[in-house]
């Protein structure tokens, strides 16, 4: 398996074969070796830099109703709220002052947020912080809104192919969210000209390895400049409540396949990782991994943002403990930036 591995990192491309037989055959000394040749690429190209993202999540309102999501259309438990612009505003101040060069605005599929409202967000950001890079994760559009909210200053996209396979796509969502739109979404994205995250689930139920490396040849075709994955962790007021939760192992292992298979690309190590495991996020770093994206959102509304059961918010997950995070890295060997971290990819 370590000559696949070499294989992987000379030609950063793998068969879909190839790829099944790496996650089904790996061991907790292939893992190591992976994460040694990740760490070194990663090295290569970001060196021991941490780029940090201040995440927002300024809406819980969703029209959509994923099997596996917390703030689900259906789930009557969330308690609903959205933040105004002026209170969008005063966390990108607070987190300005912190450090946060890039802010990423997150939310449900909220109707309230026309393109008109998302666009004055946007641009009244970027012109009062013009030095900053606006990221938005706020699900599917059509084309002529993407562009409209590009032209307003948006710089980069986030949107989770979730699984590439139709048939799996079926088994995690409603028949009216379908595999084809959201990856045309995101070849949309690309065209306009955005810098776009991709990304799934790990150890979403059904999911089979045949299902990860048709991920991972789609990202390879895709070619984005950020991938976000994370075990799904079920929650209680969800179809998937009673469905075991991904493991941290594969999360990993996954990482690391992604550092070699895209050397440049910017890998976070997401929220999930770091709620599955108390030192998640630095066993995300150490697997290749090299962003993290802190919780800038207003403190009395984070525990209703809830995506899965036990979602962190506090810690070093909170933006406000900026410097408990920058702790934690310096001890495994990095350092946190002051940069918009923009993908080489
Ligand atoms: N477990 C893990 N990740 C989840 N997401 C949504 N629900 C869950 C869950 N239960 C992820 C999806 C989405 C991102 C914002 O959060 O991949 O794209």
């Amino acid at each position: 398996m370590k000559e696949l591995i070499q294989k992987l990192k000379e030609t950063q491309n793998l068969s879909k074969e190839e790829w099944i037989s790496l996650i089904e055959n790996r061991s907790v000394e292939l893992s190591d070796y992976l994460f040694a040749q990740a760490r070194e690429v990663r090295h290569q190209y970001y060196g021991k830099e941490i780029y940090v993202r201040g995440l927002i999540e300024f809406t819980n309102y969703c029209k959509n109703d994923c099997f596996y999501c917390g703030i689900r259309k259906s789930n009557a438990n969330t308690t609903r709220y959205r933040l105004t612009k002026e209170d969008i505003l005063t966390c990108c101040k607070s987190g300005y002052t912190l450090g946060f060069r890039t802010f990423v605005l997150q939310g449900g599929e909220d109707g309230y947020f026309t393109d008109s409202r998302l666009c004055d967000i946007v641009s009244s950001i970027k012109s009062s912080y013009p030095d900053c890079a606006i990221t938005l994760s706020v699900g599917e559009k059509s084309y002529e809104s993407y562009q409209a909210l590009f032209e307003a200053g948006a710089d980069r996209y986030l949107l989770r192919h979730e699984t590439f396979d139709s048939v799996h796509y079926q088994k995690l969502h409603p028949s009216s969210l379908t595999a084809e739109n959201r990856q045309q979404c995101l070849w949309h994205l690309k065209e306009i000209g955005y810098q776009v995250g991709t990304g799934f689930m790990v150890g979403s139920p059904y999911q089979t390895s045949e299902n990860l490396a048709d991920d991972l040849l789609f990202i390879k075709s895709l070619n984005p400049q950020m991938i976000g994955i994370g075990p799904f962790i079920s929650h209680r007021d969800t179809p998937f409540k009673d469905q075991t939760s991904g493991s941290l192992e594969l999360t990993l292992f996954m990482l690391g396949l992604l550092r070699l298979m895209l050397p440049k690309v910017l890998l976070p190590a997401t929220t999930a990782l770091g709620t599955i495991s108390p030192n998640g996020r630095e066993l995300g770093i150490l697997a290749g991994a090299n962003v993290i994206m802190p919780n800038l959102s207003p403190i009395n509304i984070r525990k209703n943002y809830l995506l899965y059961d036990n979602k962190i918010s506090t810690g070093d997950e909170a933006a406000e403990s900026l410097n408990s995070l920058k702790r934690s890295m310096a001890d495994i060997g990095y350092q946190i930036v002051v940069s918009r971290g923009d993908s080489l990819n």
